[in-house]
């Protein structure tokens, strides 16, 4: 039997779907990627926002028609959504067979024997302990370190849909990483929903951070996503600072810049506190990268609580935010919030973020002109063939006259034009 699977969301989908082909390709299943040949259609989804279930299910009722020529299609529901409102959706008749949550991959395969069915039991024991996932980079990968989250900010579903926080064995993640490495992908990134709350017997984030550089010397470049600030601890601002392996970029999401939005959000920290450890890593590490994660018209945002977020983003400059209009999901503290905004206000408030954004990134990109950078490089660039693309160690785009042989091989450059969001060297 043949699959085919489609990814949505956050890395952490990405990273749970080369898990699932692991698990499938084991039972004999066979990864295809042409749609049109497989007999199993995969769909790995996401909740955190209306739109992004929105977008699966319009995938799934474009697909559905394939039923109709190959009766024995089948197709099953992963991830997220499947876990929120897998069960409700099977009844629905949209053309789905099965759903199937977050801790019960494993039991895929035995799934698929039967005709339908759902899988949506949590498992807080589920880490997929000794299983080796099939990364499909050819030179990043991105590793689990832990799976679910405890934090509960008002407005996420994510704990509700993949359950409460443990970590990965130690030996597993040093295997994963040491076969990603072994298969060209030296650019690693670590994942998990709170990688600071990391722990598995004495280690504790920081120290893995250590020993994975010294356990992986082939590794280039090791990365981790995301850090909550009320986590982030000297010791790993100290980390930062050492350098090596580590890469001078943090993706630090602050959501709102307005102490009583952050308070309605549950995020456990002021702006105060928040400035401070944007400090705190500046005075570590002179030229570290901050990115963030915003949201725009949270229920009971005045003018006053938004203007205090633009007026962060001009005081810390990020080198770039990804801007998201507040979405009320179902069973969350903020949806029974009474002061929902209108969808209006928060889409106006959501484009003037992002433009004022799209200003910060640019000076903070042409800021890089006239300096060296490293950059690993991935690929041919989209517009030559005799152009070449990649990232620098601070998570930037670059883009330098090459060819083929500096593919998958570091590059010292220097930077000598800037867009918002490419540099441009030589
Ligand atoms: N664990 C990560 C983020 C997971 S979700 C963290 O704590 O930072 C990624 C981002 O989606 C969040 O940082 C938040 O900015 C956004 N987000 C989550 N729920 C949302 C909602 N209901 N509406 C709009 N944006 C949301
Ligand atoms: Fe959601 Fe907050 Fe957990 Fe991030 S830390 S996944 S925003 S509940
Ligand atoms: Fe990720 Fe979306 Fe789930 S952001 S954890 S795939 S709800």
């Amino acid at each position: 039997m043949k699959y085919y699977i489609e990814t949505y969301g956050c890395q952490m989908n990405v990273a749970d779907t080369e898990l699932i082909i692991c698990i499938l390709n084991d039972a004999g299943y066979k990864y295809v990627q042409d749609i049109d040949a497989a007999d199993i259609l995969l769909f790995n989804t996401c909740s955190v926002r209306e739109h992004a279930e929105q977008r699966v299910l319009g995938r799934i009722s474009n697909e559905r028609h394939r039923k109709k020529s190959k009766p024995e299609l089948k197709i099953v529901l992963l991830g997220c959504m499947a876990q929120r409102i897998g069960e409700r959706l099977i009844r629905e008749d949209l053309g789905i067979d099965y759903a199937v949550g977050v801790d019960q991959y494993k039991a895929l395969p035995r799934l698929l024997e039967q005709n339908q069915g759902c899988l949506l039991d949590f498992d807080t024991n589920e880490n997929y302990q000794h299983l080796l996932p099939v990364h499909q980079g050819e030179h990043c990968a991105f590793v689990t370190i832990m799976r679910g989250c405890n934090n509960y900010c008002s407005y996420c579903i994510v704990p509700y849909v993949r359950g409460r926080e443990r970590s990965r064995p130690y030996e597993d993640i040093l295997q994963d990483l040491q076969s990603a490495v072994k298969r060209n992908m030296k650019d690693v990134t670590l994942l998990g929903q709170n990688v600071n709350s990391y722990h598995w017997k004495d280690l504790s984030f920081p120290a893995l951070l250590k020993r994975l550089q010294e356990d992986v010397p082939e590794l280039y470049r090791l990365r981790f996503v995301t850090s909550h600030p009320k986590d982030l601890s000297d010791d790993l601002v100290q980390v930062m600072g050492d350098g090596g392996k580590l890469c001078e970029h943090i993706h630090l999401p602050m959501q709102s810049g307005s102490n009583a939005s952050l308070i309605r959000m549950n995020r456990s920290y002021t702006y105060e506190q928040y400035l401070n450890r944007v400090k705190a890593l500046r005075a570590a590490s002179k030229d570290i990268a901050i990115t963030t994660d915003l949201i725009a018209g949270f229920p009971g945002e005045t003018q006053e609580h938004f203007e205090a977020t633009l007026s962060a983003m001009r005081e810390i400059e990020f080198d770039y935010a990804f801007c998201f209009k507040y979405s009320e999901r179902e069973g969350t503290a903020a949806a029974k919030y009474q002061d929902q905004l209108p969808e209006e206000l928060r889409l106006s408030r959501l484009q003037t973020m992002i433009e004022l954004q799209r200003e910060i990134t640019l000076n903070k990109f042409r800021a890089q002109i006239g300096k060296e950078v490293e950059v690993y490089v991935e690929s041919f660039s989209k517009k030559s063939m005799r152009q070449v693309s990649g990232k620098t160690r601070d998570f930037k785009i670059a883009v330098l006259d090459g060819d083929r042989s500096q593919i998958g091989t570091l590059v010292r450059a220097k930077v000598i034009a800037a867009t918002a969001g490419t540099l441009i060297c030589e």
